[in-house]
């Protein structure tokens, strides 16, 4: 392919991939499956590596992210980015129409309603049609630049659609993490036994707030727009702007309503109170606008707000009910969570009987008891939560509840370190719950998929005595399973079948299906291509752990533990007998580079990128990355700031001391 051509099929790869995700994540109307956009996607990354410089500006392949973000400047908001004030009543809600009346003395005017979308405030700039800057919120005045992150959500047009928009403009809007985003999130990280998030809107809020652009790309954010800023707008109604916005590309939620008079307001209000509940994103409220520009300017700001627009906010709904017990789970971790066990009582369309205490020192800040009367609501969280005591209501004679000392399930004495929230038991390999989850989760679909056996099925196993551990499923037969209750020959064989299937599952799923602690599926992805196979990471320091990209102190601790136990080598070795996938691929080895031949590089000092991404690139290509420098380096690659010792030992021993550019220059020519 000439240059030329590259060209032309990166500009059109491009264009066809931001269509694709137009469609996709702003109408909801995918128009190719993943799989075949993920197939485009790669042929434009494959290309824009060849040809570097003809990456475009707005590139879609910026949406996988991979820059890092060391510190989010501070910019100063070209307008003040203003808060609404706030309303829960109608009576209010009244107060605020009859001043506008006023004011517009008499005139006519309508409202636009919008939901008022529980995210993240986003002021970003285009210039040219194209996405310059995100800023967030901050106080107002100036916020954090967060572009890079802001690129990764997939509904932020990178280059706006049509013509029409101004040449310079600002529009706003509320980042979001999805329900069913947040959910999905939650339930990876109680796969690796992590803590989880709290609700949507402080996932969203952390997330923006991360370092590494490609983490906050698999965290699918999105972006709702509501208010478009600039000088001359070619507008005379927001509700104007906010159809050219939409036209232009970017996301402009269909759940707006124009409508004339305070009671169309108050039937907005009415009818989503209840309908929300049904959308993939929270909402607290209604937004109520002036629609006319010239009207908004007539009505002016007071110092915090516009008076031409408020906040109506949803009550949140909270019940009082009866908190019958307090009874304890035990996970796969042997983390303990105490749970509530109420009076079942209507909550917010539905029966709710149990609520998460979360751990003992909520108890204990709540200062609940058995046989309280509680409130109880239902916010962010999918879970409801008890948040507070009616204290007239209690019952002289109750007594301080007793967090329990001992594991519910087997007894063992538990503990709690020093700075964690939780209660573990330790009988890591004789708790029943804490054997059954981790077989569990070795089986589920992310880890070995070996679907034909459930939950209840690896339960009915361990109480059969048939398994005690994950490497036990492997010595399984047939025979075994046929005088179990329920257990029909053709499932028996399914299931046989379904373990026998499972050791082609590529090596960094197995390392995810071992259940060690925070290693996820990212991580045990990371880790597989940066340490091959098992012996390399099973016989690994920590310092040899720490110098694959992205690992950091916690997960290095974690790996060391699990691995310094003789009992888990042992399981790692059976189920390699068994016929697992223990290392890379032959494939996968492949598509990683040689170009460097395995020797060492340190790597010291402030780059233009940044150092994972640099020491990413020295592996990807068959380079060793080192801490120190030693006889054995190779190379050692120098930034800005490079502390002294290091260049003197380089210099004592001969060894060459190269820059960003002279390492890019290496992999190119590969000598
Ligand atoms: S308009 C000057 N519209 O609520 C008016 N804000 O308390 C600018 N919000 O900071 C805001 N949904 O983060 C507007 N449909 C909506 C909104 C909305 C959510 C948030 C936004 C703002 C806060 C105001």
């Amino acid at each position: 392919m000439t240059r030329e051509q590259a060209k032309a099929r990166i500009e059109k790869l491009s264009e066809e991939l931001e269509q694709h995700n137009y469609k996709y994540y702003v109408l909801a109307e995918p128009s190719i499956s993943d799989y075949e956009f993920d197939i485009l996607l790669k042929e434009l990354e494959a290309l824009e590596k060849e040809y570097p410089e003809l990456r475009q500006v707005d590139s879609p392949a910026l949406r996988v992210g991979g820059q890092i973000t060391k510190e989010f400047q501070t910019v100063k908001h070209r307008y003040p980015m203003l808060s609404l004030s706030n309303t829960y009543s109608e009576e209010e809600l009244d107060e605020f129409d009859e001043r506008v009346k006023k004011l517009l003395g008499d005139e006519p005017y309508e409202y636009v309603c919008e939901l008022k979308y529980d995210g993240v405030a986003i002021g970003m700039h285009y210039k040219d049609g194209l996405f310059v800057q995100a800023v967030t919120r901050g106080d107002g005045v100036q916020g954090d630049d967060i572009t890079t992150n802001a690129k990764t959500i997939r509904s932020v047009p990178l280059r706006l659609k049509k013509k029409g928009w101004p040449a310079d403009f600002e529009i706003r809007g509320e980042v979001f993490m999805p329900r069913s985003e947040f959910d999905r999130i939650n339930k990876e990280k109680e796969d690796a036994g992590e803590a989880l998030l709290a609700n949507p809107r402080n996932s969203t809020a952390g997330t923006l707030k991360m370092q590494d652009s490609a983490v906050v790309a698999t965290r699918r954010l999105d972006c709702f727009l509501y208010f478009v800023l600039g000088e001359n707008l070619p507008f005379k109604t927001h509700y104007e702007s906010l159809e050219a916005a939409r036209s232009w590309g970017f996301k402009v939620p269909s759940y707006t309503e124009l409508v004339s008079g305070i009671a169309g307001v108050k039937k907005f209000i009415e009818k989503w109170d209840a309908k929300r509940r049904t959308l993939d994103f929270e909402t607290d409220g209604v937004v109520i606008k002036v629609n006319s520009y010239a009207q908004q300017q007539t009505l002016g700001f007071t110092a915090k707000s516009p008076r031409w627009a408020i906040a109506f906010k949803y009550k949140t709904e909270r019940v009082v009910t009866k908190l019958l017990s307090i009874t304890y789970q035990v996970g796969r971790t042997g983390a303990i969570t105490p749970v509530a066990n109420l009076q079942p009582v209507l909550l917010a369309g539905t029966t709710v009987k149990r609520a998460s205490l979360h751990n003992a020192d909520i108890i204990e800040k709540l200062n609940v008891r058995e046989g309280d009367t509680v409130y109880v609501e239902k916010g962010g969280e999918i879970i409801p939560k008890i948040i507070g005591v009616d204290m007239s209501k209690r019952d002289l004679l109750c007594q301080p509840h007793k967090y329990i000392t001992q594991c519910p399930e087997c007894g063992t004495e538990l503990v709690r370190d020093e700075d964690e929230a939780l209660h573990y038991c330790p009988n890591v390999d004789g708790c029943p719950p804490q054997i059954v989850g981790r077989i569990i989760h070795f089986t589920s679909r992310r880890a070995m998929n070996i679907e034909s056996l459930g939950g209840e099925t690896v339960d009915q196993f361990f109480r059969a005595g048939l398994i005690k551990n994950i490497a036990d499923l492997y010595d399984l037969e047939k025979e075994q399973l046929l005088p179990l209750e329920r257990m029909a020959e053709k499932s028996a064989s399914n299931i046989i079948e379904g373990i026998a299937q499972s050791k082609k599952v590529p090596f960094e799923r197995v390392l995810f299906a071992l259940g060690i602690r925070h290693i996820g599926e990212t991580t045990a992805k990371k880790l597989a291509l940066g340490m091959k196979n098992i012996d390399a990471i099973m016989s690994a320091s920590k310092e040899q752990l720490l110098e694959v990209p992205e690992i950091g102190e916690i997960i290095a601790d974690s790996l060391i533990e699990f691995f310094g136990d003789k009992r888990h080598r042992d399981l790692v070795n059976r189920l390699r007998e068994a016929g697992l996938q223990f290392e890379l691929s032959e494939e996968q080895l492949a598509s990683q580079s040689d170009k460097l031949g395995g020797r060492s590089f340190v790597v010291s000092g402030v780059f233009s990128r940044s150092r994972d991404e640099i020491k990413a690139l020295i592996e990807k290509n068959g380079g060793k990355n080192t801490g120190s420098v030693s006889g054995k380096t190779a190379y050692l690659v120098a930034g800005d700031n490079m502390g002294p010792e290091k260049r003197t030992k380089a210099e004592k021993l001969g060894i060459p001391i190269i820059s960003e550019d002279d390492l890019l220059k290496l992999i190119e020519s590969g000598v």
